[in-house]
Parts: C-alpha cells; sequence; structure tokens
C-alpha cells in the first residue's frame, strides 16, 4: 500500500457532496415528521400518521398509494402487459365505512372495513373491490349480515350508489380497468344485472366468453381499454355465470382463508370454494389479509411487515405466483408502505423481475433492475430508538430505510480511506 498526498481540495468536494445531496435526494417526505392535524404537510401520495400498535408514536408521512402498475410500465418496451401480470390492490368490505351513510336512516351496527368512500379508494389507486350484496327493499344493497339476510341495521347503502361512483370514475379515467368480487347473496331474477345495467356499468363488462379458462394469460390492459372492457366482476355464485353472463369466481382464481385463518405466519391455506392455491388453471391469484373483527387500531402493523411476510408465503404457496389482488381492512392504515408497498413489491416481480416495480428499469430485460438510492427517514418513535430496541412488529419498509444509513457510511468510509490511503 503506497501513502497518498493529502487529498485535494477536489476530492474534498467530492466527498462533501456525497453528504450533502444523498440526504436531499428523497423525491417524497415518506417518514417525515408531520403536524398531526390533516396530511397538508405531507406529499401527495401519503398521509400523516402514527402506529401505535408498532410502537410508532411520531406522526409522520406514510404511503397510502401504490404506484401506478400500468403507467410505470408504459415508459418501457414491455408495453401494456396482461391484466393478470399485474397486481391490484384491493379493499375488504370496500362499502362498509363508518357514519351515517345508509338511506335507510338506521344505525348500523355491523363493524367498518374501511374509511374513506369507493370514490376516494379509487383515487389512491384501489383497483379491486370486495362488495357484499343482497336483495333488501325490493332493490339490492351493500350490506353486512348473516344468513344472506340483510337488515336496516347492517344496511349500508343500495349496491346503485357505489356502482354508479365506480362508473363515473371509468368514464373519467379511460384506460383504468377494476375488478369487482360480489359475495352474492341477491336471489331476485336478473337482480345483479338489472342493478349493473341501472348504474350505466354494464357499458364496460368484460365478456365471460374472453376469460381464459385454463390458466393461460388474460389479454393485455391495453386490449381491455381499446375493446372499453374494463370492468371484470366475479361473483361467488356458480349459477350466475350460465344465468347471467357473471363470471363464477373460483373458475378463474385461487384465493387464500379470508380473516384469522389468513392471518397465520407461514402458512397460507385455500379458502373453501377455491382450488388449491398453486392450481394452474386459474390464472389470478388473490391474498386476503384481514382479521375475522376488523380493527382500525392494529390494521397499521399488520398491513406493513406481517403483509409482506405473507406476500411471500403466499407467493410460494401459490405456485411461485405473486397474488394479482391484496386485499386488506383499512388500506389507508399504514406504518410507511402498508398495503400499497406490499403491491409495490408484488409489481415488481410481475412486470419487471425486479423487488419492487420502483426499480423496474425503462426498456430494460426482464431482471434490470435500478435500485434508487433511499435516503433514511428519522426514527419512528418520538423519542429515538436504536435498530436493536425496535419491536419485532417494525415493519419491512423500516428496515428497507435502514439499510441506506450504513450503505452510506460503508461508501464514506470506503471513499476516505481510498482518498487518504489510496487503497487501489
Ligand atoms: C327499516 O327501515 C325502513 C325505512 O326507514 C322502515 O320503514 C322499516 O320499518 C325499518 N324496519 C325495521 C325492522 O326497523
Ligand atoms: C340489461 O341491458 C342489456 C343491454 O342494454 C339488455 O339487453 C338487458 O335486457 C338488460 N337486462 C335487464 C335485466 O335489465
Ligand atoms: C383491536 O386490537 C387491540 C389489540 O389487540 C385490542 O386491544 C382492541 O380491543 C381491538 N379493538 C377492536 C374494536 O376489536
Ligand atoms: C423505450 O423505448 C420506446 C420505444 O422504443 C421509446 O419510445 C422510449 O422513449 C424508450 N424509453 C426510455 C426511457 O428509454
Amino acid at each position: 500500500m503506497k501513502r497518498l498526498s493529502p487529498p485535494s481540495s477536489n476530492h474534498l468536494c467530492f466527498l462533501l457532496h456525497i453528504f450533502l445531496v444523498f440526504p436531499l435526494s428523497f423525491s417524497l417526505q415518506i417518514g417525515e415528521t408531520c403536524s398531526a392535524s390533516g396530511s397538508g404537510s405531507c406529499d401527495s401520495g401519503l398521509t400523516c400518521q402514527t402506529c401505535a400498535a408498532n410502537g410508532n408514536t411520531r406522526p409522520r408521512c406514510s404511503r397510502i398509494q401504490p404506484l401506478p402498475p400500468t403507467s410505470k410500465v408504459e415508459t418501457a418496451v414491455v408495453k401494456g402487459l396482461a391484466y393478470n401480470k399485474y397486481s391490484w390492490l384491493t379493499t375488504h368490505n370496500s362499502f362498509a365505512l363508518k357514519g351515517p351513510n345508509s338511506e335507510s336512516r338506521s344505525l348500523i351496527i355491523a363493524p367498518t372495513n374501511q374509511d374513506d368512500s369507493i370514490t376516494h379508494q379509487l383515487q389512491n389507486g384501489v383497483r379491486g373491490l370486495m362488495l357484499d350484496m343482497y336483495d333488501f327493499n325490493g332493490d339490492v344493497w351493500l350490506c353486512h349480515s348473516f344468513g344472506g339476510q340483510c337488515f336496516n341495521a347492517t344496511a349500508f347503502q343500495p349496491a346503485i350508489n357505489v356502482l354508479k361512483e365506480i362508473q363515473a370514475f371509468l368514464e373519467a379515467n379511460p384506460s383504468e380497468i377494476i375488478t369487482i368480487f360480489i359475495e352474492d347473496y341477491v336471489v331476485s331474477p336478473q337482480g345483479l344485472t338489472k342493478v349493473f345495467n341501472a348504474s350505466g356499468l354494464s357499458q364496460y363488462w368484460f365478456p365471460v366468453s374472453k376469460m381464459p379458462k385454463n390458466g393461460q394469460d388474460w389479454p393485455t390492459v391495453d386490449d381491455m381499454a381499446k375493446q372499453n372492457e374494463r370492468l371484470v366482476v366475479f361473483t361467488s355464485k356458480s349459477a350466475k355465470e350460465a344465468s347471467e353472463g357473471i363470471a363464477y369466481e373460483w373458475r378463474y382464481v385461487v384465493e387464500n382463508q379470508y380473516g384469522d385463518g389468513g392471518m397465520k405466519d407461514g402458512s397460507c391455506p385455500n379458502r373453501a370454494e377455491s382450488s388449491p392455491m398453486n392450481t394452474a388453471s386459474r390464472s389470478l391469484v388473490l391474498q386476503n389479509y384481514f382479521p375475522d373483527n376488523p380493527n382500525e387500531t392494529v390494521a397499521c402493523a399488520e398491513n406493513s411487515a406481517p403483509l409482506v411476510r405473507m406476500l411471500n408465503t403466499c407467493h410460494k404457496a401459490a405456485g411461485d405466483r405473486w397474488p394479482n389482488f391484496i386485499a386488506v381492512d383499512f388500506y389507508q392504515m399504514s406504518d410507511g408502505g402498508g398495503a400499497a408497498e406490499a403491491v409495490d413489491i408484488a409489481n415488481g416481480h410481475l412486470t419487471c423481475g425486479c423487488d419492487n416495480i420502483a426499480y423496474c428499469k425503462a426498456n430494460a430485460t426482464s431482471g434490470t433492475c435500478q435500485v434508487p438510492p433511499m435516503s433514511p427517514p428519522p426514527p419512528a418513535a418520538t423519542t429515538p430508538v436504536t435498530t436493536e430496541n425496535t419491536s419485532p412488529f417494525n415493519s419491512n419498509f423500516a428496515n428497507m430505510h435502514a439499510r441506506p444509513v450504513q450503505l452510506r457510511w460503508l461508501l464514506a468510509t470506503i471513499l476516505t480511506k481510498i482518498l487518504l490511503f489510496q487503497i487501489w
């Protein structure tokens, strides 16, 4: 090893540059402390929240929107992949919102699963909606109940309201595709067809005849947009495929157990109605991740590292397939990256073979990834904690951001060594 002359001012400038530029390179104020009163201080796509369930009491900007997968890939050579080559953020019981929104004017005693309207969900990038539909008051209603019977106290709103919101979104966004999963209790003849007709959604209907029956790829998202067949609807009632042209979900989709049974670390069993997760003749994979009893307090923790762990578990169980739909309660509740991050991870693998769609490189072959330099967010808790102190629930996202700190120090250390001692 040869001694180097003292570092030149150019070298020092470079070193300084490393320290100054890295912290300035974030495009989003993710992880930064924000004002708890509203999310005005956070960049778009983020809200200000804490996650007490994970010990994170400092309000910080947290993600609620996945990266739009189709537009990201549009810049690449692989333009407009098959519909089944994307992952879509899906809300469980999308309609079960807090607040007096029932037209029956009754107090709703049913539990709620989400906080914002369907329109707002769609604006945030939700593309899969789970809707429970019942006959009620001579109409079709979105309801929570038992025994297939809807009651005033469990009836959220007439389905037509929500279907019209979906119609307005599809009309305003001519390349977007929405998927609806109906938990179907409607027995009135042509009940669903009538309400879809009345909502103006029938014009966007993706026909059952075009759905792959034996594990083939779906049409591309570009094709679906061109044909204006941008609404994919599945029902839980098999007979309606023949009688009303509404696809029976489990002929096309494999789905893991919902509720508590789907939240056991390390296992991803299929729900009873679904074929086993690795059934290759079903082109679509749906991953449920929410408890039997919706719980907003713990949703931020569940929607973080445990959700990503289950993503990997279900990927294996599904025969190395990443889920096309990731269904959660309180999709906005996050400990940093949340459900949006999980969807980005699935989309990275699905669209470009990278660990996150943010790493996809335009016009590159699959597996060519560009991991952007990330800046570490301040520690999560109000009082600084060391890495050793963080709770085992600490999100994958936080861990992801812990690495760049070390990398930055490593880089700086190596550079210093090079400059001072000329290692090479
Ligand atoms: C349900 O609400 C409707 C409309 O407000 C009302 O007419 C009806 O009596 C209610 N039914 C019950 C069982 O409370
Ligand atoms: C729904 O609309 C289609 C096309 O406009 C029509 O042919 C059909 O009869 C309608 N069905 C019902 C049950 O209203
Ligand atoms: C949510 O979970 C927390 C922690 O397990 C529990 O203390 C709380 O009672 C639950 N809330 C509801 C509404 O179930
Ligand atoms: C990728 O390729 C397409 C088609 O050749 C081209 O129009 C586009 O500009 C390229 N994008 C980048 C970022 O190189």
